[in-house]
């Protein structure tokens, strides 16, 4: 009887094992797949094997990425071309705009790094579901573009904001909402009421409207401390040797129609590559061109149609990418189910 006893509780010993086995590997198969559990960032990952000159852009590094006033009046003559690729005939209203900035440099945290592992999240459809969030919060630097949203999204897109790099129209007139306290927001100028834009909101003066594709916020109420402006040089670089698409209009030209311009997607790629040891991407990549009613970002409900009179190249930017990525540059992160 006694021995029946102690089998019988054997047995129930060890069938109750199996289930809780069973049970923890669900729960962590369930986990997995909400993206809760995701891969730690490799952190051997610095010791990657491309170099900057086996991108032969043909241009020395720069890892100072942003116009100050002081280096203002060697800049003038660098790239003689106009914005966004040059300052000539922006220089005064340049000046003015620099000289009421408090702060040019990049954060301390980030400049102390001997490694800076970077992600460029871009605002592409693919990041819906993706569950990338905690992995892209994980990275030293974060970039993101224009106005993508960050909160309702951070499973997705995370919270964490290094930088945002932006110009009047994708300007929010609230930057707190979806950047931390110590985001550095940083102007890619495009056209010269581009820095009007930005000096009209530094010294509090009256805003003209005229000169935008899409009204910019009248009103500003980001930290003026947390401006900054990219160096027009990048554009150019990003344009002539990632790109290589004209950065001047031929004169003898009277009417100019396939004139483009970088997105600020790609530029903040060629940032990345200039300051960063790892470049990792997320949500870049757009649909078809044939496909006019997909969604195009991971928020909002602007479809490839709407990309149709844009003055960038996609298609262009995309051989670019995949050329970098062939090069082991860049490594694209997938998403982690779905
Ligand atoms: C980290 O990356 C290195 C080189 O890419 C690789 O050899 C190593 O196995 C990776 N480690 C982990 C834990 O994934
Ligand atoms: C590289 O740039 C230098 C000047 O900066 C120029 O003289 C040279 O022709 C360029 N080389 C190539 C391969 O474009
Ligand atoms: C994302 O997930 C939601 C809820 O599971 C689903 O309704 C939606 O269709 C998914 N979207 C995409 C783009 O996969
Ligand atoms: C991101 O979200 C986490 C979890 O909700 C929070 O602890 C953290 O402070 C947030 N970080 C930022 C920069 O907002
Ligand atoms: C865009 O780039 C492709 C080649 O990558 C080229 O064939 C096409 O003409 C370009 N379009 C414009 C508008 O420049």
């Amino acid at each position: 009887m006694k021995s029946t006893l102690r089998v019988v509780k054997t047995w129930f010993v060890a069938v109750a094992f199996v289930v809780l086995i069973i049970v923890f590997w669900y729960c962590s198969f369930l986990f997995s797949r909400l993206g809760l559990r995701a891969p730690a960032l490799n952190h051997s990952l610095c010791h990657s094997s491309w170099e900057w000159e086996s991108l032969n852009f043909n241009v020395s590094r720069r890892t100072k990425l942003f116009l100050t006033l002081k280096d203002f009046f060697w800049h003038k003559n660098t790239v003689n071309l106009k914005l966004p690729y040059g300052i000539t005939d922006s220089e005064v209203t340049l000046q003015k705009t620099l000289a009421g900035l408090t702060d040019y440099d990049m954060l301390e945290s980030t400049e102390s790094l001997s490694c800076r592992r970077c992600v460029v999240v871009g605002n592409g459809h693919s990041l819906k579901n993706s569950s990338l969030g905690s992995v892209i919060n994980q990275y030293d630097v974060v970039i993101r573009l224009n106005n993508a949203p960050t909160r309702g999204y951070e499973e997705d897109v995370g919270n964490k904001t290094t930088m945002r790099f932006f110009y009047p129209e994708s300007a929010s007139h609230n930057p707190g909402t979806h950047n931390q306290p110590d985001t550095l927001m940083v102007l890619v100028p495009f056209k010269h009421p581009d820095l009007l834009w930005l000096k009209w909101i530094l010294y509090n003066e009256k805003r003209v409207k005229h000169g935008f594709w899409r009204p910019p916020p009248l009103i500003w109420m980001g930290k003026t401390s947390q401006l900054r402006v990219l160096d027009p040089f990048f554009m150019y670089m990003t344009a002539s040797r990632l790109l290589n698409i004209p950065t001047s209009v031929d004169p003898s030209i009277k009417k100019v129609v396939n004139y483009v311009h970088p997105t600020t997607g790609i530029l903040a790629v060629y940032v990345a590559l200039n300051y960063c040891n790892v470049v990792h991407l997320a949500g870049f990549g757009y649909p078809r061109a044939d496909e006019r009613e997909q969604l195009i970002h991971y928020y909002g409900d602007d479809t490839m149609m709407s990309m149709m009179a844009s003055i960038h190249n996609i298609s262009k930017e995309a051989q670019a990418l995949k050329s970098l990525e062939d090069s082991g540059a860049i490594l694209h992160l997938r998403p982690l189910s779905g």
